[in-house]
C-alpha cells in the first residue's frame, strides 16, 4: 500500500469479504441527522424505557448500557460497533434497507447485523412498515452484546445460509427467527420478560404482552417451526425460553434436522 492509499479499518476490510450483501452496504452519515430527528429518537426511547426497565430481560438492559446507547441522540453505528465487537465479535453494519435472504444470512454468519440508518417520521412513532434505526438498534443490537445470544444469531445465519433455495425449510427457519429474535420472551425471576426486538421497540406490542397477556407456551422447536404467524396483528401466542442457551441449541438442532 502506498502512503496515498486510504488505510481501511478492520470493519471495512471485513465488509470486503461479503459478496451477496456488498451492494447493500452503505455509510452512515451521522452528521446529517437533524436536531428534529435526534428529538424523535429521544421521544421513542422515553416512550419505551420505563416499561422496559420492568419488563425487558436483564441481558437487554445490560446490553443497552454496554454498547453505549443514549436517550438523547441517534446512535453512531461505528461507535456502537467499537463497543460491541470486542465483546462478542458482532458489528452493527449500515445497509440501504431490506436485504435478499442470501445477503441477510451471509451477514449474520459473518456476525454483521444489517442496520438501517433512516429514522421513522415523528408522525409514526408507534409503527413503521419499513425497518428503521430505532427498531434495528434499540430493538435488536443490545442483545448482541450477550455472548450466548450472539452465538445463537451467528448459528442461525450459518444454518440458513446453507439452505439456499429451499423455500419450505427457510419458511420454517423464518418462524424460529420470528418467535425468538423478533417476539421472544424469557422466564426470569418467576416472571415473563421480553427480549424480542418487535416487543422491545414497540410500546404497543410490549403493552399488549404485559397487560393483555397472549398465550405463553413453553418454547418447543417442533411447534415453533410449524407455527404460522401474522405480521399484521398482535401476536396471540408467544414462546418462552428458560435461558438463551435453549435458543442456541434450537438453532443447532434445526441445522441438524434441516441443514
Ligand atoms: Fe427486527
Amino acid at each position: 500500500m502506498s502512503i496515498h492509499q486510504k488505510q481501511l479499518t478492520p470493519a471495512q476490510l471485513k465488509n470486503r469479504q461479503l459478496v451477496a450483501a456488498r451492494p447493500y452496504l452503505i455509510e452512515q452519515d451521522w452528521a446529517a441527522y437533524t436536531p428534529e430527528q435526534h428529538a424523535t429518537w429521544s421521544e421513542l426511547v422515553r416512550r419505551c424505557m420505563p416499561q422496559l426497565r420492568q419488563y425487558a430481560c436483564q441481558e437487554y438492559l445490560d446490553g443497552f448500557q454496554q454498547i453505549g446507547l443514549r436517550e438523547d441522540s441517534i446512535p453512531d453505528l461505528a461507535a456502537v460497533s467499537a463497543k460491541l465487537q470486542p465483546r462478542t465479535g458482532w458489528n452493527s453494519t449500515p445497509v440501504s434497507g431490506y436485504l435478499p435472504a442470501a445477503a441477510f444470512f451471509e451477514m449474520l454468519a459473518a456476525r454483521r447485523f444489517p442496520t438501517t440508518t433512516t429514522l421513522r417520521d415523528r408522525s409514526s412513532l408507534e409503527y413503521t412498515p419499513e425497518p428503521d434505526i430505532f427498531h434495528d438498534v434499540f430493538g435488536h443490537v443490545p442483545m448482541h452484546a450477550h455472548p450466548v445470544f450472539a452465538d445463537f444469531l451467528y448459528e442461525y445465519g450459518r444454518v440458513c445460509g446453507s439452505m439456499a433455495g429451499r423455500t419450505d425449510d427457510l419458511t420454517r427457519m423464518g418462524r424460529l427467527f420470528w418467535f425468538t429474535v423478533e417476539f421472544g420472551v424469557i422466564r426470569q425471576d418467576g416472571r415473563t420478560k421480553v427480549y424480542g426486538s418487535g416487543l422491545i421497540s414497540s410500546h404497543g406490542e410490549c403493552s399488549y404482552v404485559v397487560e393483555r397477556g397472549p398465550e405463553i407456551r413453553d418454547f418447543n422447536l417442533d411447534q415453533v417451526l410449524e407455527h404460522e404467524f401474522s405480521i399484521s396483528e398482535m401476536q396471540p401466542v408467544l414462546y418462552a425460553v428458560e435461558s438463551f442457551q435453549q435458543i442456541y441449541e434450537a438453532a443447532q438442532e434445526a441445522g441438524r434436522r434441516l441443514g
